[in-house]
């Protein structure tokens, strides 16, 4: 199910022109749920807010008052799911060119979108928390998984630490 959560967190980006914002989360959950797949559905409202608080956003909001209130209350609503944590924090791993680290995507995210002092340090905050939820589970980094580090032997003589 993770695969095809991952697949189809963003289809509502199908359904509007290329200058939609948070909009595509409806799009895409209303599409979704139209289907008759309302988990799928669920990770499309869910993907975008790794800090269960509507507040905590990034990006620009281009939807209704009735669907801002409708998202409000769903947040506040429902407990996440593993499924919920996962895509979040796989969305913020992924850059068009590829899988990167999560602090790379976190400058990434931060370019475009400006430093927002209220909410940037609290998603990071979160998202480094997903990561050692999935790291605990895995026995091993999501950066050994993944393949994202290159790891260079140290010299000996720069471990010596006598002196
Ligand atoms: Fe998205």
């Amino acid at each position: 199910m993770a695969g095809s959560y991952g697949l189809l967190h963003d289809i509502g980006r199908a359904f509007g022109d290329q200058s939609m914002q948070i909009r595509h989360i409806f799009e895409g959950y209303h599409f979704l749920m139209d289907e008759g797949y309302p988990d799928a559905a669920r990770i499309c409202l869910t993907h975008s807010f790794p800090v269960q608080d509507i507040h905590a956003v990034t990006g620009v909001w281009d939807c209704t008052q009735d669907e801002y209130v409708f998202l409000d209350n769903y947040l506040q609503k429902i407990e996440y799911d593993s499924y919920d944590k996962l895509i979040q924090f796989c969305d913020n791993i992924a850059l068009p060119e590829g899988i990167v680290t999560l602090e790379k995507r976190m400058v990434d995210i931060v370019l475009r979108y400006g430093f927002d002092a209220e909410n940037t340090v609290a998603r990071w905050e979160k998202l480094f928390s997903i990561k050692a939820e999935l790291e605990a589970a895995m026995g091993c980094s999501v950066e050994d998984a993944l393949g994202l580090r290159v790891l260079v032997e140290v010299p000996d003589c720069f471990l010596e630490t006598g002196g």
